[in-house]
C-alpha cells in the first residue's frame, strides 16, 4: 500500500492535469446538443482506464448516453468492489455569474474550478487514479476491481436500472463504492450512511382559454396564476409541515439514537444559515436544521411562471399557470406513493373554474445503507488513516437513486465515500473542488482497497 501512496504522491500534479483535460469536455446529459460531448467524455474515460493497464474496458451503448465498464480482477478468492460515479454534468447556466470559464478549469487558491470538478468527475477521477496508484505503484491490485461509469446521473439515470438488470452477473461483487457526496464540514471525515429520495411534477392550470384584458375580464374570471399560488402556498401549514393527505405516513421516524447522534455533530447552524445570506432557518417544527435537511421530507417549488413576465407592466389576465415542484423523500417513503398523493392533492384542491393537467417527471428512491459492515468498517479505517480522526456517520439530504438499485437489483450494500463539500457549489456557478480534497480522496481509495482486502 505504503508504494501506491507513494506513486499517488509523485503523480499528483499529471493526475491534476489529466482531470482537467476530462473537465475540458462539456459533457451536459440534459443538453442535446452536448451528445457529441457526452460521447467523448465516454470515450476519454475508457481510454484513461486503458491507458493505466486495465485491459478489459468496453463502453457500453444504452437506449441513452452511453456506460463506461471496466474491470479488474486479480483472485477470485479476493473481495471484488463495484466502483460507480458518472462523468455527465449538470448545465453551466447561468454563465454570467462564473468567474472563470465553467468548462476551462483553473486553479484558484488550492481549488479546482470548473463543472463537474466535484459533481461528479473529480470524485469518480479519485477511484480511477487510486487504482491506477495501485497497479502501477505496486505491480498488482489487492483485490477485484469493476467500475461502471454512467453518463445520466444528473437526468435521472434513466437507462441505469435496466443496465443493472440485465449484466447482473458481470456487476456481481460484494459491496458498491460510491464517491458523490459531501464531507461533513472542512477536514470533518465523514461517511454518508443515508440518502434521499426524489419526486418531482409539474403542476399546470388553465382558465380562460386565452390572455385577456384585466380590466375587462378581471373581477369575474378566476386568474390561474393567482389560484395556483394559493394551491402551492397551501401545502405547508403555520408548522412548516406538508399539509399533503397522508403525505408522513411511510416516513421512517428517526431513531432517538440517530437524533442525539444528529445533536453531537460538529455543526454550527447559524453560521451555515448565514453562508447562505439568509437571515434564519425555517425548519418543520420539532426538527433541527440537519435533520431537515437530511432525514425529513420536503416539498419545494422549483420554479413557477406564467402570464407576462417581460420588461415593464402588462394589464393581463393570463390563461396558463405552471409550476415545478418536487419533494425530497425519506425512505419508507417512495416516489410512486408521493407522486400519487401529490397528484390526488391537486385533483382535489383545484378550483372548479380551472383545469387542472397533472405530470410526473421523475422520481428516485431514497436509501439507507448498513452502517455496520466490513466494507463501512474498512471505509472508516481508510479515513481515519488520512485524517487521523474517526469519520462521522451522516446522512446526506441530497440524492442518488441508484444506490437503492445497488441493493434492490444486485443484492448489494453501498460505501458512500465522498469529498465534496457543501461550499463546493455543486448544480452552481464556480462549482470547485479542492485539491487537497482530491488528494485525501484518492489516499483514502487506496487505504480501503488495501484493508477491504483482508476483511
Ligand atoms: N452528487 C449529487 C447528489 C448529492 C447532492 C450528494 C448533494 C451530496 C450532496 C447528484 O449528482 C445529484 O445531483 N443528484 C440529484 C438527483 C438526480 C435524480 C437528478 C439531486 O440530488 O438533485
Ligand atoms: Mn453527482
Ligand atoms: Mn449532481
Amino acid at each position: 500500500m505504503q508504494k501506491a501512496l507513494s506513486y499517488t504522491d509523485a503523480n499528483f500534479d499529471r493526475f491534476v492535469e489529466e482531470l482537467k483535460d476530462f473537465l475540458r469536455i462539456p459533457s451536459v446529459s440534459t443538453d442535446p446538443n452536448h451528445k457529441d460531448d457526452v460521447n467523448a467524455a465516454a470515450e476519454w474515460v475508457a481510454q484513461n482506464m486503458r491507458d493505466m493497464g486495465t485491459s478489459h474496458v468496453k463502453i457500453m451503448p444504452t437506449d441513452g448516453h452511453p456506460i463506461v465498464y471496466a474491470e479488474h480482477m486479480v483472485d477470485p478468492s479476493k473481495p471484488t468492489i463495484l466502483v460507480y460515479g458518472h462523468y455527465d454534468v449538470q448545465p453551466p447556466d447561468p454563465l454570467e455569474l462564473w468567474d472563470s470559464e465553467p468548462f476551462d478549469p483553473v486553479v484558484k487558491n488550492g481549488d479546482l474550478y470548473a463543472r463537474g470538478s466535484c459533481d461528479d468527475k473529480g470524485q469518480m477521477f479519485m477511484h480511477a487514479k487510486a487504482a491506477e496508484s495501485y497497479f502501477k505503484g505496486t505491480g498488482s491490485m489487492p483485490l477485484n476491481v469493476k467500475w461502471i461509469f454512467e453518463g445520466e446521473e444528473e437526468i435521472g439515470s434513466v437507462h441505469l436500472p435496466k443496465f443493472l438488470e440485465d449484466n447482473k452477473d458481470m456487476l456481481a461483487a460484494d459491496v458498491a463504492v460510491v464517491s458523490d457526496t459531501a464531507l461533513f464540514g472542512t477536514g470533518v471525515p465523514s461517511i454518508t450512511y443515508g440518502l434521499r429520495g426524489l419526486a418531482y411534477v409539474q403542476v399546470s392550470l388553465e382558465g380562460p382559454d386565452r390572455d385577456l384584458h384585466s380590466g375587462v375580464y378581471g373581477g369575474a374570471i378566476e386568474n390561474p396564476i393567482n389560484a395556483l399560488a394559493k394551491m402551492i402556498a397551501d401545502l405547508h401549514d403555520e408548522n412548516h409541515r406538508i399539509t399533503i393527505d397522508g403525505f408522513y405516513d411511510m416516513v421512517m421516524p428517526l431513531t432517538d439514537e440517530e437524533r442525539t447522534t444528529f445533536a453531537s455533530l460538529p455543526f454550527d447552524a447559524d453560521e451555515w444559515v448565514a453562508e447562505v445570506g439568509a437571515s434564519e432557518s425555517k425548519t418543520e417544527a420539532g426538527y433541527s436544521v440537519l435533520e431537515g435537511t437530511t432525514a425529513r421530507p420536503t416539498l419545494d417549488c422549483n420554479g413557477i411562471w406564467g402570464g407576462f413576465t417581460g420588461e415593464g407592466a402588462k394589464t393581463v389576465l393570463p390563461s396558463l399557470a405552471h409550476a415545478k415542484i418536487s419533494c425530497r423523500l425519506v425512505p419508507g417513503q417512495t416516489p410512486e406513493e408521493i407522486t400519487d398523493k401529490l397528484q390526488a392533492h391537486f385533483e382535489k384542491h383545484c378550483p372548479p373554474t380551472m383545469k387542472l393537467t397533472f405530470e410526473d417527471l421523475h422520481g428516485g428512491h431514497g436509501a439507507l445503507v448498513d452502517t455496520n459492515s466490513d466494507a463501512m468498517k474498512a471505509a472508516s479505517e481508510a479515513m481515519e488513516g488520512v485524517y487521523n480522526e474517526k469519520p462521522y456517520m451522516v446522512r446526506c439530504g441530497g440524492s442518488i437513486p441508484i444506490v437503492a438499485d445497488f441493493k434492490k437489483i444486485l443484492g448489494q450494500e453501498t460505501v458512500l465515500m465522498g469529498f465534496g463539500l457543501d461550499s463546493d457549489a455543486i448544480h452552481s456557478p464556480n462549482e470547485k473542488f479542492g485539491l487537497d480534497r482530491f488528494r485525501a480522496g484518492i489516499d483514502t481509495i487506496i487505504r480501503f482497497m488495501s484493508i477491504y482486502a483482508t476483511k
